[in-house]
């Protein structure tokens, strides 16, 4: 079985982050969400894996290489636009061949894996079987019906009107029998080639699809709040160690990492929590859920429930919670300079699409 890895498409609900980072390397307890995705399939014994990037394929290079790193050899697949999820599976069929192969969305986050589908999968082998859980509101996935029987009776891509509760997930599996699938649908609605389509097609071409039922942790990251619920909970299930320096001042409680080179001092760190490698952490709070990038400075700040990404300072700021600090960012007071500013206590310079909330 191989694996084909979806990193492209351009994030437009995780803009200002998308518009200067694949979506799919946006740090979750302290790893990219696709690491985590190349961990899982590495864990289902796959070690020949297509990933499908766009404009942004040399950030993900960067971080991925040739996949070693994952006991995996990695062969990169351009996708100039994006076309849809089963456009991915047509670009991908020369790499692909007659082999069976899971397909992952490269945002979708299953902490818990999916092996025990892939083993159902192995030894059934349907033309393609999906992985479903039930959802509050189903009209942003695909939704998938299915009989008494447990038999899919039928499928369709965010419907107004959903017949089932069952949501598809960020992964399939599927024998070859899908290329001809993907050959024969045109364009959705919104213009793009969607698998849920290509399934469907071969549901009505008298092919057997199967729908395995997850009830693992699930979070597609592609909004803000998801994003900032994954890291809570990934953060939960850390491994407390201390390698950078905490001084004699500062207090460490619950599930606390601190990476080697940080440093912290006359603060408190309150887990779960990741300091990253060469941060500094000075006269702070950082409470539970907060993962901090590398080579950041954090001064006189309380902060919760939040992510910092690499390279950003943060000084004299307290009471931030469910926050999302880009790289490099600064955060803190306006300079004390009346004649510059006049009356204003208030100084945003702030990229697209960027949201700033302040106490009122
Ligand atoms: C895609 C699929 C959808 C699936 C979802 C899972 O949606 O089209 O069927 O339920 O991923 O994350 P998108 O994220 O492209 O809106």
């Amino acid at each position: 079985m191989k694996a084909l890895v979806l990193a492209g498409g351009s994030g437009t609900r995780l803009r200002p982050f998308s518009y200067s980072m694949p979506k799919q390397l946006i740090p979750i307890a302290g790893k990219p969400v696709l690491e985590y995705v190349l961990e899982n399939i590495r864990d289902l014994g796959v070690t020949e894996i297509g990933v499908i990037v766009g404009e942004r394929s040399h950030e993900i290079a960067d971080v991925i290489g040739d996949g070693a790193r994952f006991g995996a050899r990695v062969t990169y697949i351009p996708q100039d636009r994006p076309l849809g999820l089963a456009h991915c599976v047509t670009l991908a069929r020369g790499f692909l061949g007659e082999d069976d192969f899971v397909m992952y969305l490269g945002d979708n986050m299953l902490p818990d894996g999916v092996a025990d589908v892939a083993e159902d999968f192995r030894a059934a082998r349907p033309a393609a079987q999906v992985v479903v859980r039930r959802v509050a509101d189903p009209r942003a996935f695909g939704v998938v019906e299915v009989d008494s029987t447990g038999a899919v009776r039928g499928l369709a891509e965010k419907p107004e009107h959903p017949r089932s509760d069952l949501a598809m997930l960020g992964v399939y599996f599927f024998t070859p029998a899908i290329h001809e699938a993907v050959a024969a649908i045109g364009p959705s609605a919104r213009g793009e080639l969607e698998i849920t389509d290509a399934v469907q097609w071969l549901l009505s071409n008298g092919a057997e699809v199967k729908a395995s039922e997850y009830h693992g942790y699930w979070k597609d990251t592609g909004q803000i709040e998801d994003v900032l619920a994954c890291n809570r909970r990934l953060l939960g299930g850390l491994t407390p160690a201390v390698h950078g320096d905490v001084d004699e001042a500062s207090v460490v409680q619950g599930r606390v990492v601190v990476e080697p080179g940080a440093r912290v001092v006359r603060s408190r760190l309150v887990g779960p929590a990741v300091i990253g490698a060469g941060t500094v952490v000075e006269d702070s709070h950082i409470g539970p859920g907060t993962s901090v990038g590398r080579g950041c400075v954090l001064r006189g700040t309380r902060m919760a429930d939040s992510i910092v990404m690499d390279g950003a300072s943060i000084s004299r700021v307290s009471g931030l919670a469910g926050s999302l600090i880009g790289r490099s960012a600064v955060v803190g007071p306006a300079a004390a300079d009346p004649a510059a500013y006049g009356e204003a206590r208030h100084v945003l310079v702030v990229g697209d699409h960027t949201r700033v909330e302040i106490a009122a």
